[in-house]
């Protein structure tokens, strides 16, 4: 059974940078399908209008083009989307890169470039959208990642990247919160088919080695980050801020195979 009451986000519009694929595109079509209209953007235009009428056509979704990296890009997206479907009440900031390489094997461009989409990315985002916001009551949510808090190897630029991004959302909601904003990020585990865990675990190996550590055992869904999204997007939720929810079957708590080891059930 559905967790949500049917059309819970009905007239409420959402901007989702990064919602072209992946998570982000799960969480567009969960708050499509709850009413809301959504605006999802990414670099490649073809894949956006693509994801747009996956999620339900253009009384519903629009897709449109845009870097993250370039300000002026996020508020003509921004403008489009807001002349389509009238002021924002939710923004999601989930566009991101991600590659494999020891900081030895990664040029100062390299690591530049990550961070650069993932946490400035998201600071051009929630700047430029500020002034399309439906006051009081918006919801913003960057998309995180373990990384922020856990020193993960061959991963220098993202968890460089999302542990700004995390502190970044606390900042914002501070300042924000007096007009009625709330802040707030989301931490996914490893996604079942995801662009992410593909490249972070290109094996079946890899894939296994990766779930027998987590407390629950195994990958998570889009559907799990994108009720998340709605929850945090909710009435429910009125009173969070500066929060960063943890969606991730309890992998940052870390390798949950101690007890197995020890003979211990
Ligand atoms: C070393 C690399 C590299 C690699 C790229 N670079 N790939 N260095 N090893 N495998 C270097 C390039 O050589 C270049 O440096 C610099 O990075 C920029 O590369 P470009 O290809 O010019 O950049 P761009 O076209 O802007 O593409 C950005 C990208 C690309 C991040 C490199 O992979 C991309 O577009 N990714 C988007 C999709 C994605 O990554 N999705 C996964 C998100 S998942 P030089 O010095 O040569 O110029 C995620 C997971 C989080 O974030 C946690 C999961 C648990
Ligand atoms: P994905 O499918 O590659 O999604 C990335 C999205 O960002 C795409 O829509 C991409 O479209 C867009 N994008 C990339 N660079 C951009 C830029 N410069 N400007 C605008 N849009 C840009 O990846 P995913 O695995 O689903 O990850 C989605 C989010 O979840 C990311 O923030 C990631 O860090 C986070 N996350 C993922 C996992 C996981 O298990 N996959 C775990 C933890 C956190 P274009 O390529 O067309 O630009």
């Amino acid at each position: 059974m559905d967790p949500f009451v049917p059309n819970l986000l009905a007239g409420k519009t959402a901007f989702i940078a990064g919602g072209t694929s992946g998570i982000n595109l799960g969480i567009a079509k969960r708050m499509a399908g709850l009413g809301a209209k959504v605006a999802v953007a990414g670099r490649n235009p073809e894949k956006a209008a693509a994801a747009a009428a996956e999620i339900g056509g253009p009384d519903v979704a629009i897709g449109l083009s845009c870097d993250v990296r370039v300000y002026a890009s996020v508020e003509e997206a921004l403008q489009i989307a807001v002349d389509a479907f009238g002021k924002l009440d939710i923004v999601i900031s989930g566009a991101a890169g991600n590659f494999v390489a020891p900081a030895l094997g990664m040029s100062a461009n390299g690591f530049r470039t990550v961070v650069d989409i993932d946490l400035n990315g998201t600071f051009n985002v929630f700047r430029a959208c500020y002034a399309h916001l439906n006051l009081p009551g918006a919801s913003l949510i960057a998309i995180s990642a373990g990384q922020a808090v856990n020193a993960t190897m061959f991963q220098a630029h993202v968890c460089a990247a999302k542990a700004g991004i995390n502190h970044l959302c606390r900042v914002l909601a501070m300042e924000w919160g007096p007009t009625g904003v709330r802040v707030n990020a989301i931490s996914p585990g490893p996604i079942e088919d995801t662009e992410g865990m593909a490249r972070l675990a290109p094996t079946p190996e890899a894939r296994v080695a990766i779930e027998t550590r987590i407390p629950l055992r195994r990958y998570g869904t889009k559907e799990e980050i994108g009720d998340a999204a709605v929850f945090l997007s909710s009435d429910a939720a009125r009173y969070i801020t500066g929060a960063v929810l943890t969606v991730d079957g309890g992998s940052e708590l870390g390798d949950s195979r101690l007890g197995a080891s020890l003979g211990v059930s």
